[in-house]
């Protein structure tokens, strides 16, 4: 069964092809990022803008990629929430419109569950051969949220703690704006941080011990306290202030997510979002959970950021429900 995804809750404009849940047959997305760099941080309005041009294009071009008609598709699955409302005002009309053409089933799907369903896809760029197995705890970390899940199964997401303030990818967006590294943070802090190692300066989020939620504006506001306070001085260094904050960030993820899967007795951990392509994360998550006896999984770097793979894929399963 072949499941047509639409993805268009922020910046991507993203169609992609997913046979029986699994298979990417073809995944085009187009970003509307550098139109928004100079402004430091995502403008609704282009975006929406952006998302009617390229929706129809995007569409052809998956289609051909998967070399498939419009007739060959089974379901439409749509991104309905959450995201910019502009965007996905664009995404979920024009989906509506081609499961009324075509008289085939609409469905809707939410892009944050999906975003843990991108380490069950298989296809050329996705380096996940072995799959993981359910029950298992899911973390959420990108620009807009940060969320740990308890996953039965595709069709159950129990949220177990979620950020009470930033989004982890939103910390980094605006602590790299504080250190002036421009927009997106997150990889310009993830390059930086590589050559900072120091045990000199740190930041510690707020623990909120005994549950699993973050909150990570403090961490933010410290940093931009030690960037004032010490920007002159002669040994300042910013990758050092980076790696320190990134590690601050890291820690207490890594920490939370290890310990909902040993108290849940789950053998498996899945990430996803943007913040999931960061190189520490990977690294101590990696580390620890061999540590405890877990398996950890992330998806490729494509599946990682916003896509439309992951909606079809969780589109199929709802569609089965
Ligand atoms: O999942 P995503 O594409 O969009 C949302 O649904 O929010 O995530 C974008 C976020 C941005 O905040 C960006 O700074 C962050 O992911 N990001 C990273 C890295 N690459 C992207 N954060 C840390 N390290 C990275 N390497
Ligand atoms: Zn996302």
């Amino acid at each position: 069964m072949n499941v047509l995804g639409i993805e268009t809750s922020c910046d991507e404009t993203s169609v992609a092809v997913v046979q029986n849940g699994r298979q990417v047959l073809s995944n085009t997305t187009i970003s509307s990022l550098s139109e928004h760099k100079r402004y430091g941080g995502i403008i609704p309005e282009i975006a929406s803008r952006r998302q009617l041009e390229c929706i129809y294009p995007v569409l052809e071009q998956s289609l051909a990629k998967a070399q498939l008609k419009l007739n060959d598709i089974d379901a439409v699955a749509v991104t309905t929430s959450p995201g910019l409302i502009g965007s996905l005002l664009v995404g979920t009309s024009f989906a509506r419109g081609l499961s009324y053409s075509l008289q085939k089933t609409l469905i809707k799907v939410n892009h944050i569950h999906a975003h843990l369903y991108a380490n069950f896809l298989t296809g050329p760029n996705q380096n996940n051969q072995k799959l993981p197995s359910l029950p298992a705890v899911g973390l959420v970390v990108s620009g807009g949220h940060t969320s740990l899940y308890y996953l039965k199964d595709f069709y159950r997401f129990k949220l177990l703690g979620a950020t009470l303030d930033d989004a982890a990818g939103e910390a980094f967006d605006k602590t790299a704006r504080i250190l002036d590294l421009g927009y997106p943070g997150g990889p310009a802090i993830d390059r930086l941080a590589k050559t900072g190692y120091n045990n000199s300066i740190h930041f510690n989020p707020a623990k909120l011990p005994g549950t699993y939620n973050f909150s990570f504006s403090g961490v933010k506001t410290a940093v931009l306290y030690h960037h004032q306070k010490h920007q002159k001085d002669l040994d300042y260094s910013v990758e050092k202030v980076a790696f320190s904050f990134q590690d601050s960030i890291v820690r207490i993820l890594v920490e939370k997510s290890i310990r909902a899967c040993l108290k849940h007795k789950v053998k498996t951990l899945v990430v996803g979002g943007g913040v999931a392509a960061n190189s520490r994360l990977r690294e101590e998550l990696l580390k620890e959970g061999k540590e405890q006896g877990l398996t950890v999984y992330f998806p490729a770097m494509e599946y990682c950021l916003d896509n439309a793979a992951m909606i079809a894929g969780l589109g199929f399963h709802e569609l089965k429900k």
